[in-house]
């Protein structure tokens, strides 16, 4: 299968007051079309810098970054993208806020249409009934769901996702977990997640990419068999505790808290 994402052999430094910071040093991912790869690595290693890449947001310095068999060198609208704070705007209805991406990235739809798709989002992660109402007015984990439809509107060929789920509750992160299983099956995209939740990464991914300490560096890459309808209690199998295991470990060699077992 041809990979839709391509990241090969990148390296990239910030310049900051104090000279070069090198932020990523060797970083390989490849995305194959539809599939969903989470990355996870310790703190400040280059996760959001990655993700700015793949947006082309930025360039990095060395090495090379495709989408769809093209070389990325500007940001795209097949790209959508959904952060750890949903960052709606309060004078917009909750429909208005997840139309907003087609009144900024021209689109097809007809004005019908597109709140025909906003609407059908909105319903299709539980917010029937809430498209009128302000952002104020709905919990976190409600707003987290509005700011993935607002990702979803243009019909992303790649979704984007820096720990969308990291500030809510353990049993609304849950929810949406299975909500994002949901909504994979309806819109299919290709997806980048990055999280700090190696349970999170384990049910939603088929590939977990662990990222080593900055400069960040594939330092290891764990698939998932998928399993077809994935439950919660897939969490509490044997494979799922052997998964994170192996994760958890990787995790302390990349923090530095062990050399054992790195690349
Ligand atoms: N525009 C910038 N200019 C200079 N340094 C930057 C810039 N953006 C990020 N950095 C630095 O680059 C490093 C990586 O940042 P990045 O946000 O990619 O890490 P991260 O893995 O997403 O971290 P976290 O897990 O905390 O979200 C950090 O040390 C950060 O301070
Ligand atoms: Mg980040």
């Amino acid at each position: 299968m041809e990979n839709l994402i391509e990241i090969k052999g990148v390296r990239h430094a910030y310049s900051t007051d104090a000279g070069p910071l090198p932020v990523l040093d060797g970083l390989e991912i490849a995305v194959p079309e539809g599939g969903f790869v989470a990355v996870v690595g310790p703190s400040g290693c280059g996760k959001s810098t990655l993700t700015r890449l793949i947006a082309g947001l930025m360039k990095p310095d060395h090495g090379e970054v495709w989408l769809h068999g093209e070389r990325v060198k500007g940001p795209r609208s097949t790209v959508g993208m959904a952060f750890q704070n949903p960052v709606l705007l309060e004078w917009r209805s909750i429909l208005k806020n997840v139309l907003l991406p087609l009144e900024i990235v021209p689109s097809k739809l007809s004005k019908k249409e597109a709140e025909d798709r906003a609407r059908f989002l909105l319903a299709l992660v539980g917010l029937e009934g809430f498209e009128d109402k302000r952002p104020s007015e709905l919990s976190g984990g409600m707003r987290q769901r509005a700011s993935l439809c607002r990702a979803l509107i243009h019909q992303p060929e790649v979704l984007i996702l820096d720990e969308p789920f990291g500030a809510l509750d353990a049993f609304t992160r849950e929810d949406l977990w299975q909500t994002m299983h949901k909504v994979k099956e309806r819109e299919p995209f290709t997806g980048v997640l990055i999280t700090h939740d190696l349970r999170e990464s384990i049910f939603l991914a088929d590939q977990v990419v662990v990222l080593s300490g900055r400069p960040a560096k594939t330092q290891y890459v764990l698939d998932i068999p998928r399993n077809a309808a994935p439950t919660l209690d897939d969490l509490y199998t044997p494979e799922a505790a052997e998964q994170l295991n192996i994760l958890r470990h990787q995790i302390q060699v990349a923090q530095g808290r062990t050399t054992e077992g790195a690349a």
